[in-house]
């Protein structure tokens, strides 16, 4: 079984029936992570295996403080005894640190979690900011005005990915300069 066929079947049995629309964005996720094999070529499986893990922590089964890539990737740390890139990965993703700043967070998601490598990271926080909430593809302008729409302008997450937008544009252009290399 490959790290991504061990870390789908986890993500479904967590996500598919409490949170399908989730359960889709994750499958979206996993499927641009998986096209990106031409520039991160063994790595893919385990950045498939990332996208495929990264929203576990909304799982009503395992949240815990609320923010998902702590809760995420303690459980896979302490739980799953997953592969200590996964937990990395996940705890980071998508410039996580702003918005565990945002929550009082900051420490334990820094003093717990080292970040993985900066071209993994990158190429995990592409697949998810080109990724809908039904798993559609969308550029990274349409997923942040999504994500902003979707939370409105008060919200904690927006505060977040407002704070993020430039970690994450940084991180698409990376990405894509890669793919135009290559
Ligand atoms: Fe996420």
């Amino acid at each position: 079984m490959t790290q991504a066929e061990w870390a789908r079947d986890l993500a479904r049995q967590l996500l598919e029936k409490p949170l399908p629309r989730r359960w889709a964005h994750t499958q979206g996720v996993a499927a641009r992570a998986a096209s990106l094999a031409p520039i991160l070529g063994d790595d893919a499986d385990t950045l498939t295996a990332a996208a495929y893990l990264h929203d576990i922590g909304y799982s009503p089964e395992l949240v815990d403080t609320g923010f998902h890539p702590l809760d995420g990737a303690r459980y896979l740390r302490d739980v799953a005894q997953a592969d200590e890139t996964l937990y990395r990965l996940v705890a980071h993703h998508s410039c996580a640190v702003n918005e565990a700043t945002e929550r009082g967070l900051f420490d334990d998601l820094s003093k717990e979690f080292v970040p993985e490598r900066p071209d993994l990271m990158d190429a995990l926080t592409y697949c998810d900011m080109t990724t809908g909430p039904d798993g559609r593809h969308l550029n990274v302008a349409e997923r942040l005005a999504e994500i902003h729409s979707r939370y409105g302008p008060e919200h904690l997450v927006s505060r977040s990915i407002t704070a993020s937008t430039p970690c994450i544009l940084a991180a698409v252009r990376a990405v894509q300069a890669a793919l135009e290399q290559h």
